[in-house]
Order: structure tokens, then C-alpha cells, then sequence
């Protein structure tokens, strides 16, 4: 079977979160199980940089916005084959894919996204390159591959199946009916049944609309989003579409996200060694400058800094965090409001309080083995990798019970306690006094050594990998290909 994987990231060449560490990771899962899958990227710097043996392959013309580019084909990083769109007046400029050096949207992001997903059609519709290969089946991801799905519906009979992927519902790419034609959409498309949401074109919305088969990225979010509370105005859409959406787990690359060959440490080890993370603590507080004291336990949040994301529950229950003993070291970039108060706590508190605002994948892996606990106290979260790596790393994650949260992590209940089967700790109420309970629950415990330890073996050996995931949907693949 012949997948066309469309992105608009894909780690290590361009990542802004989970969404890139996904787009690598599926599928090389998807080739392990014999599906013959390519990867759709726009042309930025860094994808025609990192591609192995690219080479240009045929000629585009009539790119929404533009008019010519050239597809270029080569091998990503993790060996899976690629196409990128090259088109420098769309896609070449430095910096993150879809905002300003200032925070803002580029001016142009309709037709940036509107050309990838007019492109991926274009392959079904004449062939990539010169062995003519047409994919069975395209699988978008997010809004920026939300209008592929209405590209690929108006090609007639002769098309392949769609399947569009919700990463995080509440990025919705939404724009100005005036852009109707810019972007090739015919006019009976801006309709409630169409690419029309809310007085706008709806990016993700035609993808909601238009694609044979919806998946979001566990099953818990899968019920949430046809809920007012979460589906961020989708909910209707959704509910009348319950029985094509599917919540599939993501997994996780152990080849990235293991402590025992992980490059990044300074000391490597396994669940038969868990004592040796105590050098990658001692490492890390040194590394913030925190007191390089064991028995202080050290709690750590990576993360994009929003409020979904709950960062402002965070910077309200530090200070009795503080109060009790405890130390934090944040990494992440956001909200400006959110960084500051967040690095005017960690000012306030030199000795128990590291914060680095900004994005450094090596240091994410130091701190993830070198913290006691990895805060996720999202108010929504689709899935959530950082608690799937925290997990293989020893590090006992803290969660709000939402989404992918509450699939993943079993809270320290006396009960799971008593069954052996507690792996991290979770919270209910988005509140600071919640998660403030929380951290003291997990504060008690981070008390009883052997009580931690047998934790963090079972956090450990939870497997997470893509394999089961990759098989689901690949099912899902074969129950659509015609
Ligand atoms: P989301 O995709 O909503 O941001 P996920 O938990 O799915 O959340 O994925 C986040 C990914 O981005 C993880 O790989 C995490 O390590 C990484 N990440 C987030 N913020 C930073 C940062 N400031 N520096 C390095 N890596 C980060
Ligand atoms: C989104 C979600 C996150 C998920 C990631 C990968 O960014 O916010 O929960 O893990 O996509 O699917």
C-alpha cells in the first residue's frame, strides 16, 4: 500500500512540538510493517537541507499563491523517503514554520498551507516523479494539511482515501473568505457543508469535512472533542462523525528516548540501574544552579508555555513547592506574560528554581533524566509525549487527568499502590490548589524509597513504542484503500 504522509514538521529538521517527533516516528513504524509510506513537507531551509540525495523531480505549477516550485524528493533522517515542495518565496525563510521572529503569523500562512495540501493532491493526481508513484491513501496532519482532504474530494472518482489526524483541535488555521480563489477552492465549497466555519475558510474544518476517516491521537481526546468543553467549536462536526473517528495512541522512538543509549546524559542507565540517575540529578542541578542536595526532590515541566498547557497553574503552586523542600527546573517558550512571571519566579528563588525560557532539545533529554517528576498539568491535552518519555526515564510524571494524560499514566492511589501498578500521579480540578495537593502527594511518596523505586521500574518498562499504534492504523488504512 502506498501512503502519502503530509506534515508540516518533522523532527530533527523542523520541530515545534510533538507533532514533528510523530511525523518521524510513524512512519518508520508504518515502513517496519511493509507499507510503502512517503513524507509531504514544505521546502523549508532545513527540510532541503537534511534531506539525503535530494534530487528535483518534476516541475509544480498553479501552487496556490504562486503558481511554480519544483517537488524535490529525498531520504529523512530516520531513512523514511520524502518529498518536499520547493518554493522560496513560500517557504524560504529561517525560524519557526509558522511564526515571525515577533510571535506573529506570517501574513501568507493561507497559501503556505493551502499549497502543501494542494500538492500531496497534485501526486495523486499526476504522480510524484518519474516512476509515476500515486498514492493509495493520504493521511494530513492538522490544519496545515486540512485542505488536502477538499483538494483530493473535488478530483472525481479516480482519487485515493483520506484520513485526517487532530493533533490539537484547538488550531484551527482560519482565514478570510476572500481568499476563496487564491487558495483554488471552487465557490459551492464555502458552505456549512464546505470549507465554511464561523463567517471564514476553515482549514481544519474542510479536513473535518472532507476526509474519509478522522483519527485524533487517544482515545480519551477522542471523546473530549465531541464535547463543548473540548471541542473548541468542533463539536457538532464531530458528533455527527462519531463512527469515523478513532483515537489511536501516539507512541514513542526509543531509539531517541532511552536512558540507556542516550547521548545527552552523563551517565546512561536502565530500570536495573536506576540508582545511576542520580549523577544525571547532580548533573542537572549544577547545570541550573540549584542546590546540589539529593534529598531535595526535583520536579520539571517542558512545554510550550500557554494555558492550555496549564504553565499559569504552575507559576502559582511553585512557591509552597519551594516552601516544602522542593526544587524546579522549567524549560520552555510561549506566552510572554507566562515567561515572565515564570522567570521572576525563578530569580526569586536562585537555589530551588531553574527557568530557561527557550527550545533546546539536548537539554530536554538532560532534564528528563535528571528529574525526581515531570509536571503535565494541561487544562487539554491531545496526547502528550513528554509523560511517555519521563516514564522510560524514571521520572515519575504528574498530570492533570485529561486526554492523552489519563490513558497513559495510573495515579499513586492506595489501591494502584497496592497493586503495583501506580506509575506517576494525577489531578482532577485545573486548579493551583489541585495541583498543589498533587505535588505534596507526590512530595510524601518521593519520602518512601523503596516505595519510588518500584515506581519507577514500572513506570520504566511500560511499553509505549509505536508498534501496537502503527498496526492500528495501518488497519484503519487497509479498511479505507480502494
Ligand atoms: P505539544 O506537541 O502539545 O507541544 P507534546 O508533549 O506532544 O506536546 O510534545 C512536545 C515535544 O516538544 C516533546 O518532544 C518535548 O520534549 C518538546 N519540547 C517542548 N518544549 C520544548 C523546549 N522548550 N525545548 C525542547 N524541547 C521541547
Ligand atoms: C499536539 C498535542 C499533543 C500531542 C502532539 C502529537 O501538539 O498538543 O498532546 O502529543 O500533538 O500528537
Amino acid at each position: 500500500m502506498r501512503v502519502l504522509f503530509v506534515t508540516s514538521e518533522c523532527y530533527p529538521l523542523v520541530k515545534t512540538g510533538g507533532l514533528a517527533d510523530v511525523s518521524a516516528a510513524l512512519p518508520q513504524a508504518l515502513r517496519a510493517l511493509g507499507v510503502d509510506v512517503r513524507v509531504l513537507l514544505p521546502g523549508y531551509p532545513a527540510v532541503l537541507c537534511g534531506l539525503e540525495g535530494k534530487r528535483m523531480v518534476r516541475s509544480l505549477t498553479g501552487i496556490p499563491g504562486v503558481g511554480r516550485g519544483a517537488l524535490v524528493a529525498g531520504v529523512l533522517p530516520g531513512g523514511v523517503p520524502a518529498y518536499a515542495i520547493e518554493s522560496p518565496a513560500l517557504y524560504g525563510r529561517a525560524g519557526n514554520p509558522y511564526l515571525t521572529a515577533s510571535g506573529a503569523d506570517w501574513a501568507d500562512n493561507h497559501v503556505r498551507f493551502a499549497a502543501l495540501g494542494w500538492v500531496a493532491a497534485e501526486i495523486a493526481r499526476t504522480g510524484a516523479d518519474d516512476t509515476q508513484w500515486q498514492p493509495d491513501l493520504i493521511h494530513g496532519n492538522d490544519w496545515q494539511s486540512g485542505l488536502m482532504p477538499a483538494y483530493v474530494a473535488f478530483m472525481g472518482s479516480r482519487r485515493p482515501a483520506t484520513v485526517m489526524t487532530i493533533h490539537n483541535i484547538a488550531y484551527q488555521g482560519q482565514f478570510s473568505p476572500a481568499l476563496l480563489s487564491t487558495v483554488h477552492l471552487p465557490p459551492h465549497s464555502y458552505h456549512m457543508h464546505g470549507v465554511e466555519y464561523y463567517g471564514g475558510i476553515g482549514f481544519l474544518k474542510a479536513g473535518l469535512y472532507y476526509a474519509d476517516r478522522l483519527t485524533t491521537v487517544s482515545p480519551t481526546y477522542a471523546r473530549e472533542i465531541q464535547s463543548a468543553e473540548h471541542g473548541c467549536g468542533f463539536e457538532g462536526l464531530l458528533s455527527t462523525r462519531t463512527d469515523d473517528l478513532t483515537g489511536i495512541l501516539n507512541g514513542v522512538d526509543y531509539g531517541i528516548w532511552n536512558p540507556a543509549l542516550d547521548g545527552h546524559l552523563v551517565a546512561n542507565y536502565d530500570h536495573t540501574s536506576v540508582e545511576i540517575k542520580a549523577h544525571n540529578k547532580a548533573a542537572l542541578q549544577v547545570e541550573f544552579g540549584l542546590d546540589v542536595n539529593p534529598a531535595a526532590p526535583l520536579f520539571a515541566m517542558v512545554s510550550r508555555l500557554n494555558w492550555h498547557k496549564g504553565a499559569d497553574l504552575l507559576a502559582e503552586a511553585l512557591p509552597a513547592l519551594f516552601a516544602r523542600g522542593g526544587q524546579v527546573v522549567l524549560l520552555g517558550t510561549g506566552d510572554a506574560g507566562l515567561e515572565g512571571a515564570l522567570s521572576a519566579l525563578g530569580a526569586a528563588h536562585p537555589r530551588s528554581a531553574g527557568v530557561h525560557i527557550g527550545y533546546d532539545e539536548a537539554q530536554a533529554h538532560r532534564i528528563q533524566a535528571g528529574a525526581d517528576v515531570l509536571l503535565v498539568p494541561s487544562r487539554a491535552e491531545p496526547c502528550g509525549l513528554t509523560q511517555l518519555y519521563a516514564m522510560r526515564y524514571g521520572t515519575l510524571p504528574l498530570v492533570r487527568r485529561t486526554g492523552g494524560l489519563e490513558d497513559t499514566v495510573i495515579d499513586a492511589t492506595p489501591a494502584a499502590l497496592a497493586d503495583g501498578c501506580a506509575t506517576g500521579f494525577a489531578f482532577d480540578e485545573a486548579t493551583p490548589t489541585a495541583l498543589g495537593w498533587a505535588i505534596r502527594r507526590a512530595m510524601d511518596l518521593y519520602r518512601a524509597p523503596d516505595r519510588w523505586r518500584a515506581m519507577q521500574q514500572r513506570a520504566m518498562t511500560r511499553d509505549f513504542g509505536w508498534a501496537g499504534s502503527a498496526r492500528e492504523y495501518l488497519q484503519l488504512y487497509q479498511g479505507l484503500a480502494r
